[in-house]
């Protein structure tokens, strides 16, 4: 096949949701579809358990079996299909951030009777702040729920998007009774005993057919056709640019624990949803069609095995193909690399491969070499952009626990950073050492993992901080900036990075502190920078 027919037939994207409304679900369902697994639940028994809250030896089982679940690859109808997993556990939502630097498109799971949930806004606001195409599935229509159209209100209001239904429920929970699928004008209707079979849907393009009464009743179908009516009225058509420019999303209903609208969706998924997009360098816009590999680093990993200190780290390809054995550059410290051993990965198995297209990820044993947003060529100095840090929700100081064991103890922290476990701020006025998590669970992975894999110590001390912010000055030489620095002195700290930020205490001083230096910009997360 050629190479520009191997990158036109990759969909590389993840999925969104709040914990809950069924994002394991519907990939379990998927992958039955691609074949990639006989039966259901193999995924879900690899998920993290619900309201883990303080549990790290769930997060070390989760840890060894996420490496299986970080990506799911599968053939359907000649497309193939690459999910990248997107931790749904709020901790562990920088992962997801990341991840999402790696898809080209999502799709957006929402829960019929929770509606839209505070996970499901974040995650969202970053791929609309990103313009990556979305698909959106309202999930558990077996269930009773909102009302469908309130739904779609909310989903443009809380989440900021515009939606267009491609599909619209008859009925709900004890009385759903299908889908009408508005893209291909079809009917498919529900068979509640027959679950985890998939039905073919029977054409229906005229739905002032009397045979629709038939099928599921005068008084349904006359909602029906008025709702259809109404959609046909208020919501834009269907339009491929605006959705592949993050401008408009369509929504589809479905359950995808009964396996209903779950093929539409992926129907229609591998016809509009895009093959591997041109990705921005700092320097320049790189295609996917250009012939020479470049790719980067979105995900590390390390191994379980605490005596062996290699990680796997998760590149996808941006253009190019990705030769096993071929050297590259690695660009951040300007050596030339060769992977003999180079991972691809498929519904839970990894296995090495020769060659990798555009939108593939794979998987490459790393000694601590790499740190997420790294980039490989073939020689050009490029620097793939977009892998933001998101100022961390919970602050605390570390303590060296064992003097004799600093050098390990730093060494741990540098790595444990480099994959992206969490935030290491190095305090100006005394270099002290502090670290920014998204949840608290972090901290004790922290502890543990450096006591297992580096025989370092740690204990933490607790620190006020509210949020991290990134400052920028208008003008790094007028007496507002140096003022500013004299005055904030205890509170300011370099990232890893090496870029000035104040940990703010309170949202009341990071008001106060901007309305007073309105030249130093005060940003939440470090993407202002690129
Ligand atoms: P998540 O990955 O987004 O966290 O959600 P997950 O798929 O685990 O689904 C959360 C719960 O919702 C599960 O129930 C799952 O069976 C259920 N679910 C998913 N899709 C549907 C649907 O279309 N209809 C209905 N009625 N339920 C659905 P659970 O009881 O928490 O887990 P389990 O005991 O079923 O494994």
């Amino acid at each position: 096949m050629s190479f520009l027919k191997e990158i036109a037939r990759r969909r590389t994207f993840g999925i969104i949701s709040h914990p809950d409304a069924g994002k394991t679900t519907l990939t379990e369902k998927l992958l039955l579809f691609g074949g990639a697994i006989q039966e259901a639940g193999a995924v879900k028994n690899n998920k993290i358990k619900k309201g883990a809250t303080s549990d790290f030896m769930e997060i070390e089982r989760q840890r060894g079996i996420s490496v299986a679940t970080s990506v799911l690859a599968f053939i359907y109808k000649d497309k193939k299909i690459n999910i990248l997993d997107t931790p749904g556990h709020k901790d562990f939502a920088e992962d997801t951030f990341r991840t999402l630097t790696a898809v080209d498109s999502v799709i957006v799971v929402i829960d019929v009777a929770k509606g839209v949930e505070p996970q499901t806004e974040k995650l969202v606001e970053v791929c609309r702040m990103r313009s990556i195409p979305m698909l959106v599935f309202i999930n558990k229509l077996d269930r009773e729920g909102k009302d469908a159209f309130d739904l779609l209100d909310e989903v443009e209001q809380k989440l900021g998007l515009r939606v267009t239904p491609m599909s619209f429920p008859i009925g709900m929970g004890y009385d759903f009774k299908g889908i009408y699928n508005i893209w291909e004008k079809k009917l498919n209707l529900f068979a509640g005993d027959k679950k985890q079979t998939v039905s073919e849907g029977v054409e229906f393009d005229d739905l002032s057919n009397p045979e629709l009464d038939k099928a599921v009743g005068k008084k349904a179908a006359d909602t029906l056709r008025e709702e259809v009516e109404l959609i046909d009225e208020v919501y834009p058509p269907f339009n491929q640019e605006e959705y592949l420019k993050g401008e408009l999303q369509p929504v589809f209903f479905g359950s995808a624990l009964n396996n209903f609208g779950v093929k539409e969706l992926l129907d229609a998924f591998i016809q509009i949803a895009p093959s591997p997009q041109p990705k921005k360098a700092e320097e320049r816009l790189v295609d996917s069609k250009e012939q020479k590999m470049t790719g980067f680093v979105f995900k590390i990993h390390a191994n379980m095995d605490p005596k062996h200190r290699d990680r796997l780290a998760f590149i996808k390809v941006v253009s190019g193909v990705f030769k096993r054995n071929s050297p590259y550059l690695h660009v951040r410290n300007g050596k030339k690399v060769k992977f003999s051993s180079p991972n691809a990965f498929f519904a839970e198995k990894k296995e090495i491969v020769d060659e990798s297209f555009p939108g593939d990820i794979v998987g490459i044993h790393d000694t601590g070499n790499f740190k997420i947003g790294d980039t490989l060529t073939e020689g050009e100095e490029l620097n793939f952009r977009g892998i933001p840090s998101f100022s961390p929700e919970h602050f605390r100081y570390v303590n060296n626990a064992d003097p004799m064991k600093s050098k390990q103890l730093y060494k741990g922290l540098d790595q444990l950073m480099d994959e992206g476990v969490a935030q290491l701020f190095i305090l100006e006025m005394n270099g002290r050492r502090v670290v920014g998590t998204v949840g608290a669970l972090q901290f004790e992975v922290i502890q543990y993992r450096l006591e297992h894999e580096y025989g370092a110590k740690c204990t933490y001390e607790n620190l006020s901080v509210h949020k991290a912010c990134w400052v920028e000055p208008t003008d790094p030489k007028n007496e507002e900036f140096k003022d500013f620095k004299r005055v904030k002195q205890r509170y300011l700290a370099k990232d890893k990075e090496g870029q000035l930020v104040f940990l703010a205490d309170s949202a009341f001083t990071m008001q106060m502190t901007q309305s007073k230096y309105p030249s130093v910009k005060l940003h939440t997360t470090s993407e202002f920078k690129k």
